[in-house]
């Protein structure tokens, strides 16, 4: 317990001067918190988006994702959020009457289905209740019964419910069995667990800047393999003009993109994934894993509950559901106000029952104990009684695994 005395006084002191400073802890499942080596980036002068500086960072971010997403396929970065990167995705692919097999299982897999259906494709749902993930003989039995199914998406880290996918590997044979693209959104995961997208034949992947690659919001990276270049030749997809992958590749030639960059952030991405490739890419998802780890087992020391089933647990995104007599708004208020940790509600059915974590890009020892504790706190201010230095007890013993 001195250990735990002596932690909480340092943590103390790290609340202080995050008040001092006025900034949050931001542990919201993305955007997260961004260091300040590359937010120091975006203060870079302006430069022509037609000229040879240009073309040196953008291939310098190319290479870099290369190695991120371990893929040696071409990579787009799109200027825009997210669901750009899936509308991009599922647009450039889909054709009037295509079946898309899609995972879903919270609020983003919803949105893909729904995707799919507006660009005129039939969605092939694999569902599962919340907190769960659809199993791969559900979704055999899906694919045996639509052996004409075009592409499959899945949702390899749900944020809304804090579930990860955990049979890429099967998912991806299932595709290329079925002679089938395979889409894996990994906006909320890229950076923070395994995805190997060549090993495991993914032909589209959708990751988001202001997630696990601790850069800020409005950049969408997506790669695509030389097979969907291909189809994409022969087969243009339908007149678009931002979204248009074909376009992009053209350019890329070049090394510029169509559009004009949002060049701050492209200084940004780079510098980010320049601070991820100095960790190592393992090592950046080991110390994902050590601090969801923290997590789970002191929020489960002082009887919270995970959202999700244990064997989908996200390493990334942590969803408790909320002990009777807890109102979602004023917890969370609470630990804005008082502590300056912010933390996510739940979505859709979740609201009001779930509190998120976001355990992603610059994650380590002093987020989750500061978390820890004002979580805790928190919850003992509000009625809910329990140790916070046997949560503290928890989040140490794992951490210990960390430099
Ligand atoms: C899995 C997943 N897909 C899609 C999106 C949409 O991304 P954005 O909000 O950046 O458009 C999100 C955002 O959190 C996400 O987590």
């Amino acid at each position: 317990m001195t250990i735990v005395k002596y932690n909480t006084l340092k943590l103390i002191s790290i609340i202080n001067i995050l008040r001092n400073m006025r900034k949050k802890l931001v542990m919201i499942p993305g955007p997260t918190n961004v260091p300040e080596r590359v937010m120091l980036a975006m203060v870079k002068p302006i430069i022509n988006h037609r000229s040879p500086a240009f073309t040196q960072l953008y291939k310098g971010i190319i290479e870099k994702c290369q190695k991120v997403f371990l893929t040696k396929s071409d990579i787009i970065v799109f200027t825009a959020s997210g669901s750009g990167g899936v509308e991009a995705a599922v647009t450039n692919i889909v054709r009037p009457g295509d079946k898309v097999l899609v995972t879903v299982f919270g609020e983003f897999g919803q949105r893909a289905a729904e995707q799919v259906e507006a660009a005129g494709g039939k969605a092939i749902v694999a569902d599962a209740p919340l907190g769960d993930a659809p199993r791969m003989d559900k979704i055999r039995a899906l694919a045996e019964a639509n052996k004409d199914i075009k592409a499959v998406f899945v949702v390899y880290n749900e944020t809304s419910t804090g579930v990860t996918f955990r049979w890429l590997k099967e998912l991806g044979k299932l595709a290329s069995d079925l002679g089938a693209f395979y889409i894996v959104d990994a906006i909320s995961i890229l950076g923070g667990d395994e995805l190997p997208v060549d090993e495991l034949g993914v032909d589209i992947c959708i990751a988001g800047s202001q997630k696990c690659l601790a850069a800020p919001p409005g950049v969408v990276i997506v790669s695509v393999s030389n097979k969907v270049k291909k189809y994409l030749e022969s087969n243009p997809p339908p007149p678009r003009h931002y979204f248009n992958m074909p376009r992009y590749f053209k350019f890329a030639e070049r090394g510029e993109t169509p559009f004009t960059p949002a060049l701050p952030l492209f200084y940004a991405l780079d510098e980010a994934l320049t601070m991820l490739l100095e960790e190592g890419l393992d090592n950046r998802i080991r110390r994902h894993k050590i601090c969801s780890e923290a997590f789970y087992r002191s929020l489960s020391a002082i009887n919270l509950k995970p959202t999700a089933k244990e064997d989908v647990r996200s390493n990334v995104v942590l969803a408790f559901n909320y002990p009777t007599g807890i109102e979602d708004a004023k917890f969370r208020k609470l630990l804005d106000d008082k502590f300056d940790v912010l933390v996510a509600g739940g979505f859709g059915e979740f609201r009001g029952k779930v509190f998120r974590i976001g355990c992603m890009g610059e994650v380590n020892t002093p987020h989750v104990l500061t978390t820890v504790t004002a979580v805790s706190a928190a919850l003992n201010q509000l009625g809910y009684q329990n140790s916070t230095a046997a949560a503290l007890d928890e989040a140490l013993k794992v951490l210990s695994q960390l430099n």
